[in-house]
């Protein structure tokens, strides 16, 4: 059976490419068979690698599991949790930090850009990052784990982590780590931007669409979106498989995003995408993706903002949450210290 981990990140400015990329598909996940456990968790821990305001910590994390659930992710079939509140996370990442090769770390290139030109002033957090994500999969011997794209080294990682682990003390404890990367949002870059990923910490409100806009809003940075002086392609600009060709991908990068985005908020083909405004203009691809993006944002947002005013019951999904995975974490946590040879 397979068991289902992955994360987000209470920093604000819940966006579609993290719902498109990562939070759509855990709805999707949850509803599978031969799944034995799915886990959502607010990663609060990972958040304070860079200084976070204690009070917009507490909003953001009860937001983002607002978000889950307005999602569609059932409390009752998903264990929603922050991870903070179960000790295990930081206890395993100590030993896989002592499991972790500084030279894999030095290759993490998500340090690299967030650290910028100042490594030297980067806490050792935000360095030793991806160490605790892969103590967040292996608290619970997960092997599946659906993220965007931009996750893929952290995975591969944390799958080399695991890998080395059972190599060093002869087991076969953990599992093997695969991502799970579907939908035809993996990407979703910025709107002002095509060449840079969609982010919650971009300056520019105008780079995404944010899961808490209205429709004014939603229409408006649509409408102001980056685009390109011609119209939109035909189907010469798909290869065989349905994907689009990488000299269009890397010539007109805005237009393929924004058909993207109408992909993954339809549910349609690249091909279906395409054919329905091929030759037509932006204004016109731009007033259908901002009405798919309102019939499928706007409900999730409204959702949102209802279960944020009670704060009583978003509390008691993460308080419930936290004593399964507690439970269940600390169960493999003792075996994992079995092997290492505490007693
Ligand atoms: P975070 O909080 O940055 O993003 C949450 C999820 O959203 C995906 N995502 C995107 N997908 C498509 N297009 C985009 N523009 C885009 N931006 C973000 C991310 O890939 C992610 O799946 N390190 C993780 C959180 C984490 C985690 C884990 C994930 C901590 N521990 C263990 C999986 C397993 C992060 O910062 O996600």
């Amino acid at each position: 059976m397979d068991s289902i981990f992955s994360g987000v990140q209470p920093t604000g400015n819940l966006h579609i490419g993290n719902y498109f990329g990562a939070i759509k598909n855990f709805v999707e996940i949850q509803r599978r068979e031969n799944i034995s456990k799915t886990y959502y968790c607010v990663v609060d821990l990972h958040t304070i690698t860079v200084w976070q305001d204690p009070e917009q910590l507490k909003k953001e994390t009860l937001e983002t599991a607002a978000s889950f659930i307005a999602a569609g992710i059932d409390p009752k079939k998903s264990i929603i949790f922050n991870q903070s509140r179960v000790s295990s996370h930081a206890e395993l990442a100590w030993i896989l930090n002592c499991i972790c090769r500084i030279g894999w770390l030095n290759r993490m290139t998500q340090f690299k850009e967030k650290a910028g030109k100042n490594k030297e002033k980067a806490s050792v957090g935000l360095y030793a990052y991806p160490v605790l994500m892969a103590s967040d999969i292996l608290s619970y011997k997960s092997n599946l784990v659906p993220v965007g794209d931009d996750q893929k080294q952290h995975l591969e990682l944390a799958r080399d982590i695991a890998n080395k682990f059972n190599h060093d003390y002869k087991v076969e404890f953990f599992p093997e780590i695969k991502p799970l990367i579907f939908g035809s949002a993996t990407r979703v870059m910025s709107l002002r931007d095509g060449q840079k990923k969609m982010s919650k910490s971009d300056e520019s409100e105008f780079s995404r669409i944010n899961l808490l806009d209205d429709k004014d809003t939603i229409r408006n940075k649509i409408k102001k979106a980056k685009t390109d002086s011609e119209s939109i392609m035909g189907l010469e600009a798909l290869e065989d498989n349905g994907e689009f060709k990488t000299d269009i991908v890397v010539q007109r990068p805005e237009a393929v995003n924004l058909l993207n985005i109408l992909c993954a908020a339809e549910n349609i083909s690249k091909k279906e995408a395409v054919s329905m405004f091929s030759g037509k203009n932006f204004s016109d691809l731009k007033e259908g993706l901002s009405d798919s993006l309102i019939s499928k944002i706007i409900p999730i947002g409204t959702e949102m903002k209802k279960m944020i005013t009670d704060k009583k019951y978003l509390s008691s999904v993460l308080n419930t949450g936290a004593e399964v995975a507690e439970e269940d974490s600390k169960k493999n946590l003792l075996e994992i210290k079995n092997i290492i040879g505490f007693n």
